[in-house]
């Protein structure tokens, strides 16, 4: 493995909605841009065709500015790494070419991510003047966005498992939708989350699903919520205005209840006390809140990213292809993306 003196990786993400270009040096992040699209928002989800269009217009400014902000000229860049999926295939398509067209224009090799790994080695990203606080291997990483909800046991960089995943929608996905019901705004994870401040977690209460392993669903809750809401709309038609925190609250905590049932039982068959969480929705105040209570109770020591890396971001697409080029892991200009496969 080469040391991670003088390399300069630059890393781009383009898998949804965001597209993002970072720059890494000497094992520090220089610059992080995130180009996000509100198109979106009057859908009440991502659209496609337009998120990949969207990536078009912005991948050259954002990757301009990335370059820019991080103080160093294209010709100092080692390396390219970019997201080859999961993802949106419209949206990949549109970062995969253009790190393809960059390296072979300036002779230098590409390095593949998987976005997800990206989302866990996001804990590896490192800022000057900041200590970092880097879990040691293995530990385990309870990764939450729009379209997962996996508990990844973490050996490597390169050595991941999963050891438990959703049989149906992703956590992500049921704040969504409960905000929708609501007639709240998209994404909803972040005004549940705001509102559950304000209201009583005991209020209401949901079926919970009896899944075995370490495996999820939160399809039966999404479903209970909605079933709640609907009964009660019948005798009272105020009856989201007047209960709209207490909901929030209350549908909030089934969902960290479940997510946290299954991560303690994890961490303690494999006796792991070292816990990450990652993704978008590991932006969740209860959610934080409940790792750091696990923390006290159970002597975890846990890992909450900055917010900035909650979200997508080619910071940690730069780390995780950094870990491959010091490995000499690198890409052949035939590679295609891929929407949905995981590949390691
Ligand atoms: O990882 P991410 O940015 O995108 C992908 O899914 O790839 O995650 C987006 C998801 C959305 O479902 C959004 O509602 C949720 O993360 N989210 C939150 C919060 N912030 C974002 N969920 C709960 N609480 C939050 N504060």
């Amino acid at each position: 493995m080469q040391k991670n003196d003088n390399i300069i990786i630059l890393g781009i993400e383009s898998s949804c909605d965001d597209t993002s270009a970072a720059i890494i040096k000497d094992g520090y992040l220089l610059s992080n841009i995130i180009s996000s699209q509100a198109v979106h928002s009057a859908y009440g989800g991502v659209v496609p065709e337009l998120a990949s269009r969207a990536h078009q217009q912005n991948i050259i400014p954002t990757i301009h500015q990335a370059i820019k902000v991080a103080g160093i000229d294209k010709s100092e860049i080692s390396a390219i790494a970019y997201t080859r999926g999961p993802g949106l295939i419209g949206s990949l398509l549109v970062g995969t070419s253009f790190a393809k067209g960059f390296s072979l224009a300036l002779d230098i090799p590409m390095v593949e991510v998987n976005h997800l790994q990206g989302h866990v080695l996001a804990h590896f990203i490192k800022e000057k003047g900041i200590e970092p606080h880097i879990p040691d291997f293995p530990f385990l990483c309870l990764l939450v966005s729009g379209g997962n909800s996996q508990i990844i046991l973490v050996n490597s960089p390169f050595d991941m498992k999963i050891i438990g995943q959703t049989i149906d929608d992703a956590a992500g996905e049921a704040f969504d939708k409960c905000a929708k019901v609501m007639g709240g705004p998209y994404p909803g994870g972040p005004y549940v989350d705001k509102l559950a401040k304000e209201g009583n977690s005991k209020a209401f209460s949901f079926a919970k699903p009896h899944i075995p392993g370490y495996d999820y669903s939160f399809s039966g809750l999404k479903t209970s919520f909605l079933y709640l809401v609907r009964d009660y709309l019948k005798t009272d038609a105020d009856f989201i205005e007047k209960n709209r925190a207490d909901l929030c609250a209350s549908f909030q905590c089934a969902v960290i209840e479940t997510l946290m049932d299954k991560l303690r039982r994890a961490a303690k068959d494999l006796k792991i006390n070292r816990v990450a969480v990652a993704g978008g929705v590991s932006a969740n105040s209860g959610l934080r809140g409940a790792f750091e209570e696990h923390a006290k109770r159970y002597g975890w020591d846990i890992f909450l990213p900055k917010f900035s890396y909650t979200t997508d971001n080619a910071a940690m697409i730069a780390t995780a292809g950094m870990f491959k080029f010091m490995k000499g892991e690198f890409d052949s200009i035939e590679s295609a993306p891929y929407s949905r496969i995981v590949k390691s």
